[in-house]
């Protein structure tokens, strides 16, 4: 790592004294930032962490959790957020890789676009970690994520419980985001047969900009005008979107009087859960999938050996992955599962 960390310091200061234009003795300063900011100990590993976006509650235990499981290893960590744009999080992931890191770990904002991550990174001989979510038709070192198709059959089982006849809404994720398209074909995986029978009419089926939850709003107040408020049942991606969706239907009196479905156990998702304005959520133990993504990054980071249970295709290659289990919570169950793990906190959730 030594010698690639000096070239790479070398090309930061360039890169950095080409963007600023500056005189030589200021060369020698950003020389000294540069390093001093990122790169203080050349044995160590170092990651770089590049969020999609903190719009969501889960992201920020993302960020916590895996920097602090990055440091329990004996690694150093620098995480960025890209806000939503493939531009951004590409000219982050130069930096990162220009300041020297040996690994990236990457929750894709688009999943396609961010294959040009993959390539910069290993032109740099540095190592991918798809986090959460996969990066497609690229050469990923490693996924790190939860069984996503499951989450759908979760969602949508938990409704089918509630409502199994009459007209459906599917309110998907961003259709940027390669899990939202799992989460979805889970999801289709329960519903299409009761479709096929001509049980449940699938009346409105669209995915959500950025995951949104104004956007689930929306789509979801122009689905119940086009069906004159005749909907029975919601499958809602997630609890941004679930909120989206239940401010809709309290706008048309419906709020609590039709099931709705969420996921990542947010503190207002699982209060609507207990409240029953929404049926369901979908816990994923944040701290298991940044512990596990920690490991394989300072492995990697290290070109030791890591052992994955299974692969997933990505349209390129069939990247090692780990997908971790993910739990359905209703209100039956909430003190066994976010509760109990400390996740969140009772009194948090119920106000007693
Ligand atoms: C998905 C993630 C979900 C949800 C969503 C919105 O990729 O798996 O947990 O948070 O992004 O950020």
């Amino acid at each position: 790592m030594k010698y690639r960390r000096i070239l790479f310091s070398i090309l930061a200061v360039i890169l950095l004294a080409s963007a600023a234009g500056c005189s030589s003795s200021q060369n020698e300063e950003h020389k000294a930032s540069a390093k001093a900011r990122l790169i203080t100990e050349d044995e160590k590993v170092y990651v770089g962490f590049i969020l999609d976006t903190l719009q969501d509650e889960r992201w920020y235990r993302d960020k916590e959790l895996f920097e602090t499981q990055v440091k329990e290893l004996g690694a150093e960590v620098k995480t960025l957020a890209a806000n939503g744009s493939t531009e951004v999080q590409i000219s982050q992931a130069e930096l990162l890789i220009a300041e020297g890191v040996d690994v990236l770990a990457v929750v894709p904002y688009d999943a396609e676009a961010a294959a040009e991550i993959v390539e910069l990174a290993h032109k740099a001989e540095v190592k991918v970690v798809s986090y959460d979510r996969l990066i497609k038709n690229a050469d990923v070192d490693y996924y790190v994520s939860f069984d996503n198709e499951k989450v759908g059959e979760l969602q949508a089982s938990e409704i089918v419980k509630k409502k199994s006849k009459g007209k459906f809404a599917y309110i998907g994720g961003a259709e940027t985001d390669n899990n939202a398209v799992l989460f979805r074909n889970g999801a289709l995986k329960v519903l299409q047969p009761l479709i096929d029978k001509g049980d449940i009419e699938l009346v409105s089926d669209q995915y959500t900009e950025k995951w949104d939850p104004a956007v689930a709003e929306r789509n979801m107040k122009e689905a119940l005008k086009k069906e004159g408020n005749k909907i029975d049942a919601v499958v809602a991606a997630n609890d941004g979107t679930a909120g989206g969706v239940i401010k809709a239907l309290s706008a048309s009196g419906l709020a609590g009087k039709i099931p709705v479905s969420g996921q990542d156990a947010e503190l207002e998702g699982v209060r609507r859960v207990y409240k029953g304005t929404q049926t369901m959520t979908v816990y994923k133990p944040i701290v298991m999938l940044a512990k596990k993504a920690a490991e394989v990054a300072v492995k990697a980071g290290r070109n030791e050996n890591i052992a994955t249970e299974t692969s997933v295709h990505n349209g390129k290659a069939d990247v090692p992955s780990i997908l971790l289990e993910p739990i359905a919570v209703t209100k039956d169950n909430i003190q066994g599962t976010v509760v109990k793990d400390g996740y969140l906190d009772k009194k948090d959730i119920t106000g007693e």
